[in-house]
């Protein structure tokens, strides 16, 4: 099967970067975008593996400005959603781990898939609640690695280190699917995806440039 490729592309983009990908993106990669252009990405190619960034804490409609839900993000195409993210728990205090499980059952009971990010911290970052509800639903989560020190920094810890902490994270969680993310681009892409335990990648700044990303995807 193949590994999860997943574009992260944060506060970045623009409605023609976005038509270049709907033109040429690999078939399996999964693409991250800003909210405001999930719409016209679904509506312009239904197919397109779509996950959002980030989700509401609040589950329904309500009297919340500035918020989407994740029904509102799945009613347009998301599949995944990325919850928790570091730039996220470090620049909103929103982003707590309780309010990170919270946004974690939305996710999953829209039917999307949960991508949690955690780092170097991942034993403080996942509480109690949300140990028990990854038992029960394996399925619809997946964590993703994302050391502090590697994202947007060039600087990916070893081989051998990426492979203990990810088999660290599955022995604590039950086997949960494991992804890597922090620095990953071509010239690293194919080792760091041969590592047994990764199950894929989440990939920031690479994940703009086309070309880039479709050979990383056609690596795994
Ligand atoms: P970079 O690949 O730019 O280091 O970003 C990693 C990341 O934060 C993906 O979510």
């Amino acid at each position: 099967m193949n590994k999860l490729i997943v574009g992260n592309w944060k506060m970045n983009g623009n409605l023609s970067l976005i038509d270049e990908f709907l033109h040429n993106l690999d078939a399996h990669v999964i693409l991250c975008i800003p909210s405001v252009f999930v719409a016209y990405a679904h509506l312009k190619k239904p197919t397109l593996q779509i996950a959002a960034q980030d989700c509401s804490v609040y589950s329904d409609f309500g009297a919340h400005t500035g918020e989407i839900s994740a029904k509102m993000l799945s009613e347009l195409g998301c599949k995944y959603a990325i919850i928790g993210h570091s730039e996220r728990r470090r620049t909103s205090n929103f982003d707590t781990p309780s309010n990170v499980f919270a946004k974690l059952q939305n996710v999953v009971k829209c039917g999307m898939t949960a991508i949690l990010c955690v780092d170097e911290s991942y034993s403080d970052l996942v509480d109690n609640q949300t140990k028990e509800f990854l038992k029960t639903n394996l399925n619809k989560v997946c964590i993703a690695y994302e050391p502090l020190s590697a994202i947007g920094t060039g600087k990916v810890p070893s081989l051998t280190e990426i492979s203990e902490t990810l088999s660290k994270i599955k022995d604590a969680y039950f086997g949960v699917q494991t992804l890597y993310g922090g620095s990953v681009n071509l010239s690293n892409a194919k080792e760091i995806l041969s590592i047994e335990l990764v199950d894929g990648v989440l990939i920031g700044g690479a994940s703009l440039k086309l070309t880039e990303l479709n050979k990383i995807a056609r690596l795994s």
